[in-house]
């Protein structure tokens, strides 16, 4: 009996170090710690500038990105949405290999780093060539944005800094559709719960023509972070 008792207690005092490990573990909590922390830092954006080298080699020097979507254009996004997907990519909340692999580099381990680099990105303005799509479906696309998308990210997509609603003007529209698709097949968990239900009643040609509407909108610098 006693032995019962005794192995009733291990069982119990494994289950809840198990439990502690689990929530000292759970990215979600880190995650949100880190989120906090960045937000709370005072930005510098020289220290940023600094920083922002290693991302220039991808994003360009003006963050740019590639016409060809592989990787999107991120100056003047919104300084919060961008300490946003920064703390993501490092607790594995949002999934690219290259984003994973530089978020655990040395030039960007604390929480103000990130505050520092994303001052630099958010005022930076972007001038690189935005590709197009095809036109075929731009109407439609142009008429679903309004409908459904405008209310949030702006007539322009510009999005909105207090909000914390992603610029999407400008964009490249390879990469818009992959986060679109993304959305769908549940691969941004992080992503405002509005968006998988909007995407999902969407057609594939609906989903171009926004992307291809987005693409010709022209990305503004209006905020500088604070
Ligand atoms: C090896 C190339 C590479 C380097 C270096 C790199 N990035 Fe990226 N970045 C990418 C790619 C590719 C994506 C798109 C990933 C995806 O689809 O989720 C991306 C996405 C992002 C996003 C999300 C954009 C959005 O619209 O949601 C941010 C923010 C970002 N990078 C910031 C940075 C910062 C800051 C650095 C430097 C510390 C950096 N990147 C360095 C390739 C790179
Ligand atoms: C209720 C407001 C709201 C509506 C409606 C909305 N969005 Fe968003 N969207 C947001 C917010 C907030 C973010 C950024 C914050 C986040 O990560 O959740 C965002 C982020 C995004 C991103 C991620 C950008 C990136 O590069 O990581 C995409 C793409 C996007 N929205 C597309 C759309 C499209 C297309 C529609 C219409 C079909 C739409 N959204 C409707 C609020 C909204």
């Amino acid at each position: 009996m006693k032995n019962v008792r005794n192995m009733t207690h291990l069982g119990l005092l494994l289950m809840s170090l198990l439990m502690m490990s689990q929530a000292l573990a759970s990215p979600g909590t880190d995650a949100s710690v880190e989120f906090r922390a960045a937000l709370a830092a005072a930005p510098d954006a020289r220290r940023g500038d600094q920083i922002f080298a290693t991302c220039a080699a991808c994003h360009g020097v003006d963050g740019s990105g590639l016409p060809d979507g592989s990787v999107p254009v991120i100056g003047s996004q919104h300084y919060s949405v961008l300490l946003r997907q920064l703390v993501d990519y490092r607790h594995a909340e949002r999934w690219d290999i290259r984003m994973e692999h530089v978020s655990q580099l040395k030039v960007m381990q604390t929480p103000q780093d990130m505050a520092d680099v994303a001052a630099l990105i958010a005022s930076l303005q972007p001038m690189g060539r935005t590709v197009h799509g095809s036109g075929e479906f731009l109407m439609g696309g142009a008429k679903v944005y309004f409908e459904r998308c405008q209310a949030c990210h702006g007539a322009t997509g510009q999005g909105d800094a207090d909000r914390g609603i992603a610029r999407l003007a400008g964009q490249h529209p390879e990469y818009l559709l992959r986060q679109f698709i993304d959305v769908v097949e549940a691969r941004r968990p992080r992503l405002s719960k509005t968006h998988a239900p909007l995407m999902r009643e969407l057609q594939r040609a609906e989903l171009e023509g926004i992307a291809d509407y987005l693409s010709r909108t022209r990305r503004s610098r209006g905020d500088i972070a604070p």
